[in-house]
């Protein structure tokens, strides 16, 4: 069977879904890759370093399309809404295509995606299970998220992070507030640890609390507490909205009292809630940094603007997204690492086991011959059941 990798169509992606060091792995499961010329590139993955491990380059897009029987991108449409659509024409029926594709953005897109009748794989859906650890590619992209935000940060705040004696006078260390305590966020407490800084974290889930800790940071108690705060996938569950409006009240005196504040709250299928108002911006110090890694969900701050860098008050109010492409060789990395890792599992000897038994084919599996499959996605639509799911 042949894996065939796209280049990225998103604007401005510079990742790729799999680099060369991937490529004796699958050829162990008895895959054979086919690479688009030039996919790699930006990441810092040459045509060369392809064919050096045994790739097939392809001359264009088309070609991959054509002669691939799993085609593996990064955003594929559905998460790339920009420019995702131009490949369903070149989707073969029964062609497996696995990567992000958003499967709670938008009922038409997904549908849309059934119908060309590919069976398609959504890395979203991954089980948050030991056995599928290696496989979490929200994970490995989250983790890039949270450091890179950090950077982001300390590049924007004028003042320093470390506190420094010097025969200058003595500089304070910066003070780092970090909401939402999962995989990014905990990933932006340790980065901002090792740059210096004074750090605080918060999160509704209170299992947060010890890891908050474990890396060194004041974990932010308030007197609220949220009902069935995580639900059996380890993710937050929606709050009403007099529990975020507490919330608020009480989160603005700690914003007040920080420097930067990195925000990742979000709630899977919902619009991220809103945490940081425009008055609570208006509390901040001229100079502070927000970084609203939520902001392609709508922003944990009133005024972030996703895709933009405002100011607000002396505030800058940072609403990158895609921030994992801004890291494209690490990310590409990592997410050619849970490919391979997903792919072994799907393709066992060079065959197809698309065994529904197994939690991990099932919970990803999205689209199948011309349907949604998926029983949670369907539920989340408010689509019939299927009878045989
Ligand atoms: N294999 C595994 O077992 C595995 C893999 C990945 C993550 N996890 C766990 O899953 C959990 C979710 O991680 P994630 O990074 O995917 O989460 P996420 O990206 O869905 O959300 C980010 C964080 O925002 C928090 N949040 C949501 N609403 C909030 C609010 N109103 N106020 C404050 N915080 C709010 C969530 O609790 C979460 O910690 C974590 O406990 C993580 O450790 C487990």
């Amino acid at each position: 069977m042949i894996v065939g990798v796209v280049k990225e169509s998103f604007p401005c992606e510079r990742r790729v879904a799999l680099i060369p060091a991937a490529i004796p792995n699958l050829a162990k499961a008895g895959l054979q890759v086919m690479v688009e010329a030039g996919a790699g590139w930006e990441a810092g993955y040459p045509d060369g370093a392809f064919a050096e491990k045994g790739a097939t380059i392809a001359p264009d897009r088309a070609a991959v399309f054509a002669a691939a029987d799993i085609i593996a991108q990064v955003l594929c449409y559905g998460s790339n809404d920009k420019t995702g659509r131009a490949d369903l024409p070149l989707m073969r029926r029964d062609q497996i295509l696995i990567g992000f594709l958003r499967p709670l953005g938008s009922k038409e897109t997904i549908q849309e995606i059934a119908s060309s009748g590919a069976t398609s794989f959504s890395v979203e859906l991954m089980p948050r299970s030991t056995r599928a650890q290696s496989m979490d590619a929200l994970s490995s992209m989250a983790t890039i998220c949270g450091y890179k935000a950090v950077l982001i940060a300390a590049n924007t705040l004028p003042r320093l992070f470390p506190m420094m004696t010097t025969a200058a006078g003595t500089i304070t260390p910066g003070r780092v507030l970090v909401i939402g305590a999962g995989v990014a966020g905990l990933q932006a407490i340790a980065t901002a640890k090792r740059l210096g800084a004074v750090i605080s974290g918060y999160d509704l889930r209170p299992a947060a609390k010890e890891q908050v800790q474990s890396l060194g940071a004041r974990f932010v108690e308030l007197p609220i507490e949220a009902k069935d705060a995580q639900d059996a996938g380890g993710y937050a569950k929606a709050q009403d909205e007099a529990f975020y409006a507490r919330q608020r009240e009480l989160l603005g005196r700690v914003i007040a009292e920080n420097d930067v504040v990195i925000t990742t709250a979000v709630v899977p299928g919902k619009k991220a809630p809103v945490l940081v108002t425009k008055e609570m911006v208006q509390g901040m110090a001229p100079g502070s940094v927000i970084v609203d890694l939520a902001a392609e969900r709508g922003g944990n701050c009133e005024l972030t603007r996703a895709e933009e860098t405002i100011v607000a008050n002396g505030v800058t109010i940072v609403g990158e997204i895609n921030l994992a492409s801004t890291v494209p060789y690490h990310a590409s990395q990592m997410y050619a690492r849970n490919l391979v890792s997903f792919l072994t599992l799907l393709a066992k000897g060079g065959k197809l086991n698309l065994n529904m038994q197994d939690d991990i084919i099932r919970e990803t599996l999205l689209t199948q011959g011309g349907e949604v499959v998926n029983a949670r996605v369907r539920e989340f639509w408010k689509l019939p059941a299927l009878a045989n799911t």
